[in-house]
């Protein structure tokens, strides 16, 4: 097992490895031993698979539960969900000292956290992540968020987990797509931050070490948290390959998965940051060659009209210029500020 300690406001642990749902009631006791009762939140694709191994050790613990179990996807993601899940919670009779599980992916997690973060004013959690996208980002670093009409992850929260157990055999159970979708994530990771992983998946593809190489992307993050939990700085570079992926991904209808897109933008900022001088040419060769190893696509049909108007949506939210984080090597990358103009012929050079 890996253990990795995140130092931020209220400061937690991720542990890594085998079986480690079998541990969850002996957790929940030790973290919150005034909890009389956890509210699971799952879906109705990991619940089935995975709701049974995390119940077995709260019953031999002798911690009553309740299920709550929402459809799968990422339409699941509303206000409207949320205020359900705290119905649910306030007719289960969950107090201020009670716990909130999110066993599932990112979905479960992100809606389970800003349910916590409400519940009385908030209660404790735990993230249970069943897929790789959540175990390597999504649970670790506190953002909560529900999805508005106008856009994803408008209505949210920081609000730290007391725990996040990552049991590595959830993987098993993961279709081979969403398990593609996550490694982009990985090797964004490497692209940010570790030239040493982006090496090892080169030589691995996506056969990677899956405990070894969820620990080493779960500590870049901690590092990124421990410096900037409230994404008001250095958190920013965590969005490689976002800016166009979200993009790419909306103009798709939401038939690419978020991984692929992010595979996609981050594929394009590659090529762009080398057209314009920024990086080295081997940067975009590598980065195409490896995503293509993990099967992910780098390329888009999607109309660059409509590809730049989503972009530069994002340019609202923060003021005149968009933070575009553009790699100088493998393993090290900037946010580099860009008026809407440059911005849109930046992109148009790498698609
Ligand atoms: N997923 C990006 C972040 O946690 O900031």
């Amino acid at each position: 097992m890996n253990t990795v300690h995140i130092p931020a406001s209220t400061p937690y642990d991720v542990r890594i490895g085998n079986g480690l749902l079998g541990s969850l009631g002996d957790t929940v006791k030790v973290l919150c031993p005034k909890a009389g009762r956890c509210l699971v939140v799952t879906d109705d694709t990991v619940g089935p698979l995975w709701l049974k191994k995390a119940a077995e050790p709260l019953s031999a613990a002798h911690i009553p539960f309740s299920v709550y179990t929402l459809p799968h996807g990422e339409a699941s993601k509303t206000a409207e969900k949320l205020v359900d899940i705290l119905n649910f919670a306030a007719a289960e009779h969950l107090t201020r000292a009670d716990v909130f599980l999110a066993l599932g992916g990112g979905m479960v997690g992100d809606i389970t956290g800003l349910a916590a973060a409400c519940y009385m004013r908030g209660v404790d959690y735990i993230q249970l992540p069943t897929t790789l996208l959540a175990a390597v980002d999504s649970s670790v670093g506190g953002k909560t968020a529900v999805d508005l009409p106008a856009g994803k992850n408008l209505m949210g929260a920081f609000w730290q987990p007391r725990a996040v157990l990552c049991d590595t055999d959830a993987l098993s159970t993961l279709p081979q797509a969403d398990f593609l979708s996550g490694c982009a994530e990985v090797i964004k990771t490497a692209v940010l931050f570790d030239a040493g992983l982006f090496a090892l998946l080169e030589q691995t593809g996506p056969a990677f070490d899956r405990e070894s190489v969820i620990a080493r992307c779960v500590a870049h993050k901690r590092d990124v948290v421990a410096e900037d939990e409230r994404d008001t700085g250095r958190r920013a570079l965590l969005n490689l390959g976002h800016t166009l992926g979200h993009a790419v991904e909306a103009e798709s209808g939401f038939a690419l998965t978020h991984g692929q897109a992010v595979a996609i933008g981050t594929a394009v900022v590659c090529r762009a940051a080398a057209k314009n001088g920024l990086c080295p040419p081997e940067v975009p060769v590598r980065v195409d060659a490896l995503l293509e190893a993990f099967g992910l696509p780098i390329r888009t049909d999607a109309p660059f009209d409509g590809l730049m108007a989503r972009m530069l949506s994002d340019k609202k939210r923060a003021g005149d210029a968009i933070g575009v984080v553009v790699p100088e090597t493998i393993g090290r990358c900037a946010v580099r500020p860009m008026a809407t103009d440059e911005a849109a012929a930046f992109m148009k050079a790498g698609l």
